[in-house]
């Protein structure tokens, strides 16, 4: 009889994960153009629970341009423009074998629609990939996190608009070429499910330019997948070693209570979320989406030849974030931009996000039933508020037990049968929250001293989780306990 392994494989690939966006400010630096990301304000009075409201006008986006009181935290960020030779100096101290970062789209193309693409902004991207490589650290790049090119919500209306298609595939073909030998781990677009809550940040539609903003966003999702298995094929011509993912956030969604009417409830809203790998992996849609589409009066329009590119262009791996669980009943399933309701079983961190690590382990197998792909854990992770003691440390124990906790369940996870590629935890170096567009929602390993108004030193400090984290990958999961 097979036996299943009881521990992390070999070659298991321990790391961290980030975004350009959040992470290296100098937003009109070296050529960079404006991108979504750059007219996301801080809000001091916002409530934490509350997330940030993302569906923006086109009269929001030129406010926020010309605006000279407020503060926009992803256009500085904490520096790593500037810091990442010594960022990246301690993520190797840390041990990290594997880091996911993106490529601001605008660095490379400031306005979207060129031809030709920003050699200074390429020449960054040359450093950063070569700097992680020098220090023995795999890059993972994700092509799309929130970054499209403003210019391209401003003059096209984002992804509603089935020209981006051609603009993004231009953008993947000259990073592949660039980075044939260099990368092999490739994501085109950031969670890609995530469109009810990300949707401005995601998709770039101005909600003005469009009538209904729920059909745009599937018409947009709809563009954005065939420009997905497009880049599928380029990239397969490039290199035929790349590994291209197929990201989703699992926020997989229990039935309220047994009552079938919220088991099927929660069945359906899970079905709408992984209907996008359905898609990216499998090359079609499922028959229910269309029933949504129809019910929900959304006519979302195919062009000639798009099923057969989704069918012949499918990605080879399953790449997934997690963070919480949701739970879900009837009732609250018909608001479809909030469609959950409490847990009593579960405890929630200070933005009302479900603690579970158990969930972990069920939606892994959940995914994996489905689809059989291998899985590469490419997000985990807990935003707290950290507090520096007067010597200049910062005991997060509460991090280091949600890590552990979740961490043992990927465990559980492996022994499953499961077959895990590696696990990259959620900004080990603090970066600016993308749902809430501040810094007091940390989740490093490494400490930064910038506030929510850009305020501080930018000195970095190890954490506590530091070392635990370090001891982790050290013994290959192995000794999780601090
Ligand atoms: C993921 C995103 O959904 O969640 C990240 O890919 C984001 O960009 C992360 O930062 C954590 O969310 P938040 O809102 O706490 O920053």
């Amino acid at each position: 009889m097979r036996k299943n392994p009881k521990k992390f494989p070999e070659g298991f690939l321990w790391g961290g994960a980030m975004t350009a966006s959040q992470t290296e400010g100098a937003f009109l630096d070296g050529g960079k153009g404006w991108c979504v990301a750059d007219i996301i304000r801080h809000d001091p009075y916002k409530k934490p629970e509350k997330k940030i409201n993302t569906e923006i006008t086109t009269k929001d986006i030129l406010f926020a341009m010309e605006d000279k009181q407020g503060y926009y935290p992803r256009r500085y960020c904490i520096d790593f423009y500037h810091t990442y030779k010594k960022d990246l100096a301690l993520l190797k101290e840390l041990g990290i074998k594997c880091l996911r970062t993106s490529i601001n789209w605008a660095r490379i193309f400031p306005k979207g629609d060129e031809d030709k693409p920003n050699e200074e902004g390429l020449r960054f991207y040359d450093s950063l990939i070569d700097e992680m490589l020098k220090n023995g650290i795999e890059p993972m790049i994700t092509i799309s996190h929130y970054e499209m090119p403003l210019h391209l919500t401003l003059e096209y209306g984002g992804w509603y608009n089935r020209r981006l298609i051609d603009f993004f595939v231009n953008y993947c073909q000259v990073l592949f070429e660039r980075y044939k030998d260099k990368v092999k781990w490739w994501i085109p677009v950031n969670e890609i499910n995530l469109i009810m809550q990300e949707s401005f940040n995601h998709l770039g539609i101005p909600s003005d330019k469009v009538e209904n903003v729920l059909e745009a966003k599937y018409q947009g999702l709809h563009h954005e997948m065939v420009a997905c298995a497009k880049a599928v094929k380029i990239a397969k011509q490039i290199n035929s070693n790349f590994k291209i993912g197929a990201m989703v956030t699992c926020h997989n969604a229990y039935p309220a209570t047994c009552r079938p009417e919220d088991a099927m409830a929660a069945l359906r809203c899970n079905q709408m979320e992984n209907y996008f790998l359905d898609v990216l992996l499998r090359g079609k849609y499922p028959g229910y989406v269309f029933r949504f589409f129809e019910e929900h009066g959304l006519n979302i329009r195919f062009a000639e030849g798009d099923e057969a590119v989704l069918r012949d262009n499918t990605a080879d791996y399953l790449s997934v974030s997690y963070y919480a669980s949701r739970t879900i009943s009837e009732q609250s399933s018909k608001n479809l931009y909030d469609p959950e309701t409490e847990n009593a079983y579960l405890k929630t961190n200070d933005w009302g996000w479900t603690i579970d690590p158990v969930g972990f382990r069920y939606c892994l197998n959940e995914l994996y039933d489905r689809y059989q792909t291998p899985i590469f854990i490419t997000e985990l992770g807990f935003g707290a508020r950290d507090t520096v003691t007067e010597d200049s440390r910062i005991h997060d124990q509460y991090r280091i037990d949600f890590l552990r906790d979740h961490i043992k369940q990927l465990k559980e996870a492996i022994y499953d049968g499961i077959d895990i590629i590696g696990c990259l935890t959620w900004g080990p170096i603090d970066i600016v929250s993308c749902s809430s567009a501040e810094m007091s929602k940390r989740y490093g390993f490494i400490y930064v001293d910038i506030d929510d108004e850009g305020k501080g030193t930018g000195a970095r400090l190890k954490k506590d989780s530091f070392f635990w984290f370090q001891h982790v990958i050290e013994t290959n999961g192995e000794d999780l306990d601090d």
